[in-house]
């Protein structure tokens, strides 16, 4: 074996949704470890405030995943200031309505759900794709939620395209398996960040009961298991979605 196959040193990893939360902190530990990040996300301030935390290894681009020519602007930015791209890490995401059962949800409610958390993630994707296939090699990681594996009610719009996305990779997976290309997913349950300032707090009571562990995920616990997922030591594994639910999903 040669070298740290763990090791992300000198990689271009794209972090999109990386002005908060989970994003915010995967970008900084994956420049702790030693690669060049571009920070994405549609709040431009944010995302700079954090790209500022290395300056020399971390860039920012405001990017709206559910505009195509942001997307592509993304990639232009990545390959412009740092030549290749080793990784996308997708954590854009928003909750949609809440706290209504179905026949309560008006259709159009759901349109920005699906165009930021499903579309979003396939124009992503896609931007990235053609470079990852020039160079065979790439690595995907799509922040997906406990919520797509089990579906959470009263959040129909998140529950669906949360479990869209799992899919999505399944079939991604399949189709870049001989490129050098692994497309996994991620499935946390409760972790502490704004987004769950978002929802009521009886939500977040209730899924945190279902955690066997009793207690909410970290930022740590997220950020060392997308290194991995990232890393060439991810090399067998594809079409996945990785667990982080404190043994909510023993499946
Ligand atoms: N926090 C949790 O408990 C939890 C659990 C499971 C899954 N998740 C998922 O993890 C991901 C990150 O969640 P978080 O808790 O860090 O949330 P967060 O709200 O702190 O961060 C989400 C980020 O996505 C960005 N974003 C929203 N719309 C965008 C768009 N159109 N284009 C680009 N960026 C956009 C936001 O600006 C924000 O910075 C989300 O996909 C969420 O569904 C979170």
């Amino acid at each position: 074996m040669n070298g740290d196959p763990c090791s992300i040193v000198g990689h271009t990893v794209i972090v999109v949704g990386a002005a908060s939360g989970i994003g915010q902190a995967a970008a900084k530990y994956f420049a702790a470890l030693g690669a060049h990040v571009v920070c994405a996300d549609v709040d431009a301030d944010a995302a700079q405030l954090t790209a500022t935390h290395a300056a020399e290894t971390m860039s920012a681009v405001q990017t709206d995943v559910t505009n195509e020519e942001s997307t592509t602007a993304l990639v232009e930015h990545a390959l412009n200031r740092w030549g290749r791209i080793h990784a996308l890490v997708n954590c854009a995401g928003i909750s949609g309505p809440l706290g209504k059962r179905s026949h309560e949800v008006a259709p159009e409610e759901l349109d920005k759900t699906y165009a930021v958390n499903l579309r979003g993630a396939f124009l992503l994707s896609r931007a990235v794709l053609p470079h990852m296939l020039e160079h065979q090699y790439g690595r995907i990681a799509m922040v997906s939620s406990i919520a797509g594996k089990e579906g959470n009610p009263n959040m129909v719009g998140y529950s669906s395209t949360k479990a869209g996305l799992i899919g999505m990779v399944k079939g991604q997976a399949k189709e870049y398996a001989q490129d050098g290309i692994t497309v996994n997913a991620l499935a946390p349950a409760v972790i502490r960040t704004p987004f769950l300032d978002t929802q009521p707090q009886q939500v977040v009571d209730y899924m945190t009961s279902r955690i066997p562990m009793g207690r909410t995920g970290t930022l740590e616990e997220v950020a060392t298991m997308l290194a991995w997922m990232i890393s060439p030591a991810c090399s067998f594994t594809t079409g996945f979605t990785f667990d982080l639910s404190g043994g909510r999903a023993t499946y």
